[in-house]
C-alpha cells in the first residue's frame, strides 16, 4: 500500500527523500544539493515536502515525493519544485497523488490562491493532465530546457475542508 505524507527535514524518511531526488532528478543533469542550494537560497529549509512511502521488509522506502514552496514569490502563491517517482515505479499513478496531496494542501488549509512551476520538458504532458497550463517561452534552467506552468483551481474547487465547513453551516 502506498501512503502520501508531509514530513520536514527532521523526519527520518527525509534523508532518503532527498537520495530519490539526487539519484533521479539532480545527478542526471550534473548538479547536486549544494548546486540547487546556489540556485534556489534557502529553498529546502522554506519547503514543505510531501513523499509517496511503500513498506519494505528493509524498512519504509520513499519512491517519489515534491516540494512546496508557499507563498513564492508573493504571498497568495506557491512553486512546486523537486517532482520525482523512482522510475521503476513510474505511470502508477504516484506523482499524480502526490499533486493531488500538494494541492489540497495548498488550497486547503494554506488557503492559496494559486500554484506554479518550472517544469522541465519531459514532465509537460505530466502536468497538462493535472489541468496545470504552460506559460511563455521555454528557458534554460540549471543548464536544460523549462517552461513555466500555472495551476488556479475552478471556483467550483472545493477541498474537502471547504466542502464540509459548508456542508455544515
Ligand atoms: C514526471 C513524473 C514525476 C511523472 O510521475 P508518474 O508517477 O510516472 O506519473 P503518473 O503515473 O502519476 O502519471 C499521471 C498522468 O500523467 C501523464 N504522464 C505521466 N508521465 C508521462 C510521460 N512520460 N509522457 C506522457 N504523459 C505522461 C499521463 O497522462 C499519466 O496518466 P496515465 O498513466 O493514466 O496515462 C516522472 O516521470 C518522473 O519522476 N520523471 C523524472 C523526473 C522529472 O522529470 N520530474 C519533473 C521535473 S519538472
Amino acid at each position: 500500500m502506498i501512503r502520501v505524507i508531509r514530513i520536514d527535514q527532521q523526519h527520518p524518511l527525509y534523508t532518503q527523500e532527498v537520495a530519490l531526488r539526487v539519484r533521479v532528478l539532480l545527478k542526471p543533469i550534473g548538479i547536486d544539493m549544494d548546486d540547487l542550494d546556489k540556485l534556489f537560497p534557502g529553498s529546502e529549509a522554506a519547503c514543505e515536502h510531501i513523499v509517496a512511502v511503500v513498506n519494505h521488509p528493509s524498512g519504509e522506502r520513499v519512491i517519489g515525493c515534491v516540494c512546496l514552496l508557499p507563498d513564492y514569490p508573493t504571498k497568495g502563491t506557491a512553486k512546486l519544485m523537486q517532482m520525482v517517482v523512482d522510475p521503476q515505479r513510474q505511470r502508477e499513478g504516484i506523482a499524480r497523488r502526490l499533486v493531488a496531496e500538494l494541492e489540497r494542501r495548498a488550497f486547503g488549509e494554506l488557503a492559496l490562491k494559486s500554484l506554479w512551476c518550472s517544469a522541465r520538458v519531459g514532465a509537460i504532458e505530466f502536468y497538462e493532465s493535472m489541468g496545470w497550463s504552460k506559460m511563455e517561452d521555454e528557458y534554460q534552467e540549471a543548464g536544460i530546457p523549462h517552461y513555466k506552468m500555472v495551476f488556479e483551481p475552478p471556483s467550483d474547487h472545493r477541498t474537502p475542508e471547504a466542502a464540509e465547513a459548508s456542508s455544515s453551516s
